[in-house]
């Protein structure tokens, strides 16, 4: 018996050693850790239950037989974050470069069919060359079984990539349908095709970080949510994101005690908004101002910046943020805000999350740039996202609520179930200048008259009273009382139910 344990805690160790110790300290050498790690990072300490740690690839060509590693390449698993289960693969890039087997998509399904049936994340620590180039396309096969996991799960559980590494090819739509897509800063790279390729076909001379960095990710193209600096930063980072989270679509985010009452007044948000309406202000600090001890954990906080999305808790709940951000384009909806904010409302909708929204918004943005790009289907997105959306929506107007933006914005109409404005809010079609510039055009040339029709449409459409006497508005509030007027709200809504009419799925305009 002794001689076998022997055995097996050999076994074990050659696993853990992957691609060997000359592989290992080349990962080092890069400012990149192990697959192990990684993961010894971001569970809760010997919390870590690995499974197919003896799982071998089968491919016979190109020599293989000859080179097999235990575990192939991914390390899989579960394990705590917080005392709270997850499910996990990190992929182990010290053997076959992190490449994708047969056998090495098997277990990343196995932990993914997991979760399903237990009901909890699956997060993927991604570091990998591709489709492991011996095996052909039963890689590629290997790739579809995960990616038909990826949607099967979408909406069902919280999924999360963290690329800390090499992302490229077809590979990259793991991740993109996955719901939280982070990178770390100089060692990873995500793209559909690489610098050579491009050089090839468009003769564009590009680096891989310029390419598919975590920098462009965060700020062109809006792939990803988050960069950070290093592995540990972003490990640590992950695990803050699941502690908004709930485990699935069934459950509540988890509840966590706070100190900062609900009730909370905050009186230097009387003075937040500037008394000339064209003046910015950052409406972070509204946000910070409101949630539970000025924790904001926001997402994509470099990228479509006129509009800020991500949680916080409201007296210990988890709520999703969105608000527009007058300190960038006014606070414009444009393409690229339209799709972010979307996306984050139906994450919220689809995980039972809340959503507060803060609403200074002067409309969608003109331009023939936006309305070549499609702002009319981007900008629905947004629209459709907060009409299906069922969880419980509580919206505040701060100051400007104009024309479409105002309906798409959480409004009333939109199933908004508790409509706060402030008195400095101005509801109205259009603003004070632009109404009275088409409304009386013949006027145009008389600027007494104008800035006389100014002020009268100022005195009667630019203030919260019209729409609160139609019922549009449940409450005008003073700034002061924010939190504990949303507070008060959230309590109220916490055993809402609402549910659409049945439908195999709606036709979001894509
Ligand atoms: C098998 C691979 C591999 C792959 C890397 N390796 N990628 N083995 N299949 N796809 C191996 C290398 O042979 C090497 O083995 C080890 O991993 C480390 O690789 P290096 O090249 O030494 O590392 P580095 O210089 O850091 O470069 C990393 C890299 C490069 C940029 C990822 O290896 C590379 O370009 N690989 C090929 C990428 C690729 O074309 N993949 C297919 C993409 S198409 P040794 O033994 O020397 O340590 C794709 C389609 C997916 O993925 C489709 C899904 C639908």
């Amino acid at each position: 018996m002794h001689d076998i344990i022997r055995q097996l805690d050999e076994k074990r160790a050659a696993a853990r050693l992957g691609g060997g110790q000359k592989r290992i300290d080349a990962q080092h050498a890069k400012g990149k850790l192990t697959a192990r790690e990684r993961i010894e990072l971001l569970l809760d300490p010997d919390s870590f239950e690995e499974w197919d740690m003896f799982k071998e690839h089968r491919c016979t060509d190109f020599g293989m037989e000859m080179q097999t590693v235990p575990g192939d390449g991914v390390v899989t698993g579960y394990g705590t974050i917080n005392g709270r289960l997850v499910f996990l693969f990190s992929q182990d890039f010290t053997v076959f470069g992190g490449a994708l087997s047969e056998a090495h998509a098997e277990k990343i399904c196995k932990v993914m069919d997991h979760a399903m049936k237990a009901g909890a994340p699956v997060i993927g620590l991604n570091d990998s060359g591709g489709a492991r180039i011996q095996e052909g396309v039963a890689s590629l096969g290997g790739y579809a079984d995960v990616f038909q996991r990826n949607v099967l799960a979408s909406g069902v559980v919280p999924q999360i990539s963290m690329i800390m590494g090499p992302c490229a090819g077809g590979a990259v739509y793991s991740p993109a349908m996955t719901d939280f897509i982070f990178m770390v800063k100089d060692s990873s790279y995500m793209f559909v095709t690489g610098p050579e390729v491009v050089k090839t076909v468009t003769h564009e001379e590009v680096t891989a970080e310029e390419l598919g960095g975590a920098v462009t990710h965060n700020t062109k193209s809006g792939v990803a949510d988050l960069a950070f600096e290093n592995d540990v930063e972003a490990l640590m980072m992950l695990r803050r994101l699941v502690s908004f989270l709930p485990s699935n679509n069934r459950e509540k985010p988890p509840v966590v005690p706070t100190e900062d009452p609900s009730e909370r007044i905050e009186m230097s948000l009387d003075t937040l908004v500037p008394d000339n309406p064209n003046k910015p202000y950052d409406i972070k600090e509204l946000i910070a101002k409101t949630v539970d001890e000025g924790d904001f954990f926001e997402l994509q906080p470099e990228f479509a910046k006129n509009i800020v999305i991500g949680f916080g808790r409201m007296a210990g709940q988890t709520v999703g943020i969105v608000a527009n951000q007058p300190l960038v384009l006014a606070g414009c909806l444009d393409i690229k805000s339209s799709i972010k904010g979307a996306r984050f409302v139906r994450f919220c909708d689809a995980f039972n999350i809340p959503v507060v929204t803060f609403v200074d918004v002067p409309g969608f943005m003109p331009g023939t740039s936006q309305e070549y790009g499609g702002i009319i289907k981007h900008g629905a997105k947004l629209l459709y996202a907060y009409a299906e959306c069922t969880v419980p929506k509580v919206t505040v107007i701060t100051r400007k609520a104009y024309g479409g933006a105002y309906d798409v914005m959480s409004s009333k109409h939109l199933r908004g179930d508790v409509n706060f404005a402030w008195p400095s809010a101005e509801i109205a079609v259009m603003g004070p200048k632009g109404a009275v510039e088409i409304i009386f055009r013949e006027e145009k040339n008389d600027l007494a008259k104008i800035a006389a029709r100014t002020d009268e449409y100022k005195a009667k459409f630019a203030n919260p009273f019209v729409a609160g006497a139609r019922g549009f508005i449940d409450d005008v509030i003073m700034p002061h009382e924010t939190r504990k007027r949303i507070c008060r709200s959230l309590a109220m809504l916490k055993e809402k139910k609402l549910e659409n009419p049945w439908r195999k799925h709606g036709n979001i305009p894509l």
